[in-house]
């Protein structure tokens, strides 16, 4: 059994990536541990570049807010799944913040093994998610992570429009059927 812990980017609560990941969650949930964790329930400011983590105690950040239960959950994770809506060819701000605040020394701790990626945007673009897929492949390059797969949900715009269509099923497929490979 891993521990997968999903960070929602969206704060757009019933939304369409809180949809997909749910649809991962009830996958994966049946043979692992899932935590989904939502950008609208976590006080996440953006890293200030200060670099105080690198010679704190405990290489803490120096700003109090909840990014502490964020390191702790990612600390025992064994995969992660990035879930977010598609913002101006990149993920949400939210996000994007809570990823900036893992360029710490503490990161070090992290025996995460490998990633995933739910996306969903309006367009219908063939090239609607080029910039987040090559951000995503250098990363797990970077950090020699395993990919445990994506799914790219386009034409959803507003709340609910993902529940037509595959993308929930493929979301739920993934997780269902995660490659022992990546775990
Ligand atoms: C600030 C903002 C920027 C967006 N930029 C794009 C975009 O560049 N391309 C696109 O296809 N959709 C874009 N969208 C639409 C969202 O990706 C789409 O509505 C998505 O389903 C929202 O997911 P959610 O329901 O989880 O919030 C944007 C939406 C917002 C609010």
């Amino acid at each position: 059994m891993s521990r997968i812990v999903v960070l929602v980017g969206s704060v757009r609560k019933g939304g369409n990536t809180e949809l997909l990941a749910k649809a991962f969650a009830d996958g994966a949930g049946k043979d692992h541990e899932v935590e989904l964790v939502s950008m609208a329930d976590y006080d996440i400011h953006p890293c200030r570049g200060c670099n105080y983590c690198y010679s704190s105690e405990g290489h803490k950040c120096v700003q109090q807010d909840d990014m502490g239960k964020i390191y702790a959950m990612l600390k025992r994770a064994d995969v992660v799944i990035v879930a977010s809506p598609v913002y101006f060819y990149g993920i949400s701000a939210q996000l994007k913040a809570l990823i900036d605040r893992l360029h710490t020394p503490m990161r070090n701790e992290f025996t995460i093994k490998s990633l995933g990626l739910l996306l969903v945007g309006a367009a219908a673009l063939p090239d609607l998610f080029d910039s987040i897929l090559t951000q995503y492949h250098m990363i797990l390059r970077f950090f020699g992570l395993k990919d445990v797969g994506t799914v790219l949900v386009r034409g959803a715009r507003e709340k609910g429009d993902v529940l037509s269509g595959d993308g929930l099923k493929s979301a739920y497929e993934l997780g269902r059927n995660l490659p022992p490979s990546s775990l």
